[in-house]
């Protein structure tokens, strides 16, 4: 069970950040980035402080150890989502790279006429990617129904949509406005009866869950470290091996080859450095890997236990308020979206700002997503582990009062 006392001491950002009243911040934008603990840091700080080299680069021993430790970082990767083999962990910048590489990766097995099928849902990482290999291609892009009642895409209405022709299927595993939580291993057996490949964005589920890429049998996964307490600038791109191995990487430099000749010949790595082109995020790998550890240390168990009583909480609170539009009230995660009545969404987000709240307020990225929810902008608030009941408790109050947001502006 997580002791959220405990937790909180361990990230710097409750003792050194404090608001204009003085406290410690309300943090509940979790899904755009979340805080990192002392543990992240100072790996960080250990690759800057006590053993900076590059990577597969250097014959010395200090090198070496570099190697050692980024490889290490790959293999803890590969163990959190048990993947099979460590070569299945390509690291890359973060969710929307490794979409990137997938899209454009997989640009050689589409033609003209096939199907790229996404949801309204998704965000545009996991969208503009695939119109540009589409608009390439000459491929149809279509959007498997979203449940009204659950807000994610089931198993049934991606039957609805798939056919023959549809090669990819590509979808958040918990989108970040609606916030459900999909079926994704139905979701993967319905496109492997069509033969078309799942690709998961996992960038608002791997934080939260234990993602089993075994389990699940999608056939990539994409995350971001930043948004499960580790750096910025970090992602992982999963791929089933053969997949990867066929697939051509979309950027060039060094690392990534193992030869090349004037007359243009290039003799590519084998994955995953066929994929990290270039000087890696060396640091932000020591970075990723403490935090795993972090995560590991706590429980992906009770992490989402945890959350799912925060989340019961915020949900029941701002469902007995008259003044409270929610659009998610089925999320099963930690991303709650909302509006209050005739206040517009930025206003709000100032006025929960001016008492010590930080929600995200807009479109988050999922632009297509506000003609299905009927509305321009909507405040969305994400908790993680080291929320507390009285964060919660501190919104519902705040949402109670949000029709007098221009206290925000005159107090
Ligand atoms: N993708 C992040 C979010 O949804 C930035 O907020």
């Amino acid at each position: 069970m997580i002791d959220v006392n405990k937790i909180r001491e361990d990230f710097p950002m409750f003792k050194n950040y404090k608001t204009a009243e003085g406290k410690p911040i309300v943090y509940l934008d979790n899904a755009a980035t979340t805080f990192k603990p002392y543990s992240v840091i100072s790996a960080i700080e250990d690759y800057y402080m006590k053993e900076t080299a590059n990577a597969h680069r250097g014959d010395y021993e200090l090198a070496h150890n570099v190697d050692v430790h980024y490889e290490s970082a790959r293999e803890t990767v590969k163990r959190f989502i048990n993947a099979e083999r460590k070569e299945e962990i390509c690291f890359t910048s973060g969710t929307s790279m490794s979409i990137n590489v997938i899209a454009y990766g997989l640009e050689h097995l589409l033609n003209s006429g096939d199907e790229i099928i996404l949801s309204e849902a998704e965000h545009a990482s996991n969208v503009l990617p695939w119109f540009g290999v589409a608009k390439k291609k000459g491929c149809i892009i279509k959007y498997a129904p979203i449940d009204e009642k659950l807000g994610i895409v089931t198993p049934k209405g991606l039957e609805s949509v798939i056919s023959k022709k549809t090669k990819v299927v590509s979808l958040a595993q918990v989108t970040n406005v609606l916030g459900g939580m999909n079926d994704s291993k139905a979701l993967a057996k319905v496109c492997h009866a069509y033969n078309a490949l799942f690709v998961l964005d996992g960038a608002q589920s791997v934080p939260h869950v234990k993602v089993d890429v075994l389990d699940l049998d999608c056939d990539f996964l994409a995350f971001s470290a930043h948004k499960m307490c580790g750096p910025t600038g970090i992602g992982v791109l999963y791929g089933k091996y053969e997949l990867l191995d066929q697939m051509p990487p979309l950027l060039s430099g060094g690392g990534m080859n193992t030869r090349f000749e004037t007359c243009g010949n290039i003799l590519l790595q084998r994955p995953p450095l066929k994929f990290e082109a270039g000087t890696q995020n060396i640091a932000g790998a020591y970075g990723l890997k403490a935090a795993i550890e972090y995560l590991e240390k706590i429980g992906m168990n009770n992490i989402e236990e945890y959350e799912n009583m925060l989340h019961e909480r915020l949900i029941s609170g701002l469902k007995k308020l008259d003044n409270v539009v929610i659009y998610n009230p089925y999320s099963t995660t930690g991303i709650v979206t909302f509006n209050i009545k005739d206040v517009f969404a930025q206003d709000a987000a100032t006025y929960f700002s001016s008492k010590g709240i930080a929600v995200r307020s807009g479109q988050h990225c999922a632009k297509i997503l506000m003609d299905y929810l009927k509305t321009s902008a909507t405040v969305r608030a994400s908790t993680y582990f080291y929320n507390t009941i009285e964060d919660i408790d501190k919104l519902i109050e705040c949402a109670k009062d949000g029709g007098n947001f221009l206290d925000a502006y005159f107090s």
